[in-house]
């Protein structure tokens, strides 16, 4: 069918209703861009689900914090477009941030969608203010703006997909979330478009963080249900040269924190290698 790369919102608009009169679903992908093997499983996921999938390309200024990396976050739209196609796109939405956020000078002069405050006490959310707010935010527009029937996130931002599922569920979005399994490098390393930042040796040292989660989830299975214990077990494999900002237990339905792994759960880490700041998880206590 070949890849249509549109900037604006009144014509993504046009040619999904286009889609919609023929009957076509519709699936959502979206993304900051710099897309990698994890956003190519969500492409897929969306294509062998969806009779059109859209990936938007966005770098949404308001999750970012004003330390933050947004001005040197990487733009990679040509390959982008590569791998989208390559994986069964249509459409790759790539508005500019005039098109999203007219007239905006600064964050408090647009209307913002806020989560619960359980759900973001806590993980990310403690060191990013605001950042779920702006991450609603925007997908809230792009569902207004793609209105898909189904919708792809990757279990790597776990937080932002529970969060995410929340959001649909209070504010009646008429469609599915589908959650993605989590892409690993084959040393383990999550993939995320944040690993360009990393030098050959903080790679090498940033390994060790999805080590310290493995060795979680072995501890788990041998029988150790504190969670004490799994951090101690963690921190001993992380590389001391990592600096973790959080390793946290929480309960896979409820998303609430755990002291003890009775039921399913999830581990979840941020940590910083060379003050760049990674993010990963796993499943435990199956
Ligand atoms: P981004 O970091 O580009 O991620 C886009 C989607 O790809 C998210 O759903 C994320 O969980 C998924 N993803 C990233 N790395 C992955 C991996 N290694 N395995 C599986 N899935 C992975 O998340 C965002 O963008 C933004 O916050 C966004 C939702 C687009 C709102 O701006």
């Amino acid at each position: 069918m070949g890849l249509f790369v549109i900037n604006r919102i009144a014509e993504l608009r046009e040619k999904i209703k286009n889609f919609k009169r023929e009957g076509k679903s519709v699936g959502l992908v979206p993304t900051m861009g710099c897309l990698h093997n994890g956003h190519a499983s969500l492409i897929k996921a969306s294509s062998e689900r969806c009779d059109v999938t859209v990936v938007s390309v966005f770098v949404n200024p308001v999750q970012f914090g004003p330390n933050e990396d947004y001005d040197k976050y990487p733009r990679t739209l040509e390959s982008d477009k590569e791998l989208a196609e390559k994986n069964g796109a249509a459409i790759i939405f790539a508005p500019s941030v005039a098109e999203m956020y007219p007239g905006m000078n600064k964050f408090s002069d647009i209307t913002m969608v806020a989560p619960p405050f359980h759900m973001v006490d806590m993980m990310c959310g403690k060191s990013r203010t605001g950042h779920f707010d702006g991450v609603c935010t925007v997908v809230s527009k792009l569902f207004n703006i793609v209105q898909p029937d189904y919708a792809f996130f990757g279990m790597k931002d776990i937080q932002q997909l529970y969060i995410i599922k929340k959001m649909v569920s209070d504010l009646n979005f008429p469609i599915e979330i589908v959650p993605c399994p989590l892409v690993r490098e084959e040393s383990g390393l999550a993939l995320s478009s944040r690993n360009k930042y990393l030098s050959e040796e903080d790679r090498e040292i940033a390994v060790s963080i999805s080590k310290s989660l493995f060795a979680i989830q072995n501890a788990v299975k041998n029988g150790i249900i504190d969670t004490k214990k799994l951090f101690d077990a963690a921190i001993t494999v992380m590389d001391r040269r990592v600096e973790p900002e959080y390793i946290e237990f929480v309960d896979r339905k409820t998303f609430e924190p755990v002291d003890t792994i009775k039921k399913p759960a999830i581990a979840a880490v941020a940590a910083r290698v060379n003050s760049v700041r990674l993010i990963d998880n796993i499943l435990i206590g199956e």
